[in-house]
């Protein structure tokens, strides 16, 4: 599959129209899901309960991490576990509790400025709405801190505090099973693209959250894609969230 969007001719127009239907088909099955893990909720459902209050992720995002981390695990994919754009800690959380939940355990970094967005740049086509949320999604460092410590995985996380830029480049991550990229624009994802790609391994998994929502983290990813000549099928979980295994 091709990572270009779709251009004018016919056969193109008509994949297009089918992917829709597939996304519209997914859709539905995503509200079945969530409402059958209301009603009696299975493994994930039971994890989801506990950390979505702490999570902006949807129903589906979060099970697209859930059953991630289960497949790096089941698969043997060597690395660890890692999250740009924390929060107030939920996902991160989840990746913690899914690993306790088949009695393993991986090392999770976590990396945030811990202070809230920040500012967008030119990159971003959507810049004149993106810069109306400079400081948002700020998730407390103690806070965060506590809440691992409340789901008693914080042995296992690593919390990294600042920006990206900064702290990526001196990272000490070796190797990364499951890579979720969730820092809403378009330099911050490139950042962790240009960072933490190369240290995916082979038959990893990666997320990237804001790929139906913000332009700019969606144009990052195309850009790195096109720069390095990745071909992968970008795997539909509902209208912002993607996750792709690294060929
Ligand atoms: C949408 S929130 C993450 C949501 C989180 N994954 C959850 O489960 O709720 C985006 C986060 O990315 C962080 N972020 C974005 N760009 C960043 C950068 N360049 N450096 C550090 N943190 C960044 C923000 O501070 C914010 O906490």
């Amino acid at each position: 599959m091709t990572n270009s969007p779709p251009v004018g001719t016919s056969h193109e127009l008509f994949k297009a129209e089918r992917k829709k239907q597939r996304n519209r088909w997914a859709d539905f099955l995503n509200r079945l899901g969530g409402f059958r893990d209301h009603v009696a909720p299975g493994e994930f459902g039971r994890l989801y309960k506990q950390v979505s209050p702490f999570s902006m992720m949807s129903h589906p995002r979060l099970k697209g991490i859930f059953r991630g981390v289960q497949d790096v695990i089941r698969r043997k994919v060597k690395g660890d576990l890692v999250e740009c754009g924390t929060a107030r800690g939920g996902c991160a959380a989840l990746m913690g509790l899914t690993c306790r939940q088949i009695q393993t355990s991986r090392k999770i970094w976590v990396y945030d400025t811990f202070e809230g967005l920040p500012a967008p740049s030119q990159e971003d086509p959507d810049f004149d709405l993106a810069k109306s949320f400079e400081g948002d999604c700020r998730g407390d460092y103690d806070e965060v801190r506590r809440l691992f410590e409340k789901f008693q995985i914080l042995d296992d996380v690593q919390m990294v505090k600042g920006l990206f830029q900064n702290t990526l480049p001196c990272s000490e991550i070796q190797q990364i099973a499951l890579l979720h990229l969730d820092g809403d624009w378009h330099d911050s994802t490139w950042v962790c693209l240009e960072q933490l790609y190369d240290k995916v391994s082979s038959g990893g998994v990666i997320q990237i959250d804001d790929y139906g929502h913000w332009a700019g983290a969606r144009k990052a990813l195309h850009e790195f894609f096109d720069q390095r000549n990745i071909q992968v099928d970008l795997k539909y979980l509902d209208y912002t969230g993607r996750q792709f295994i690294k060929p």
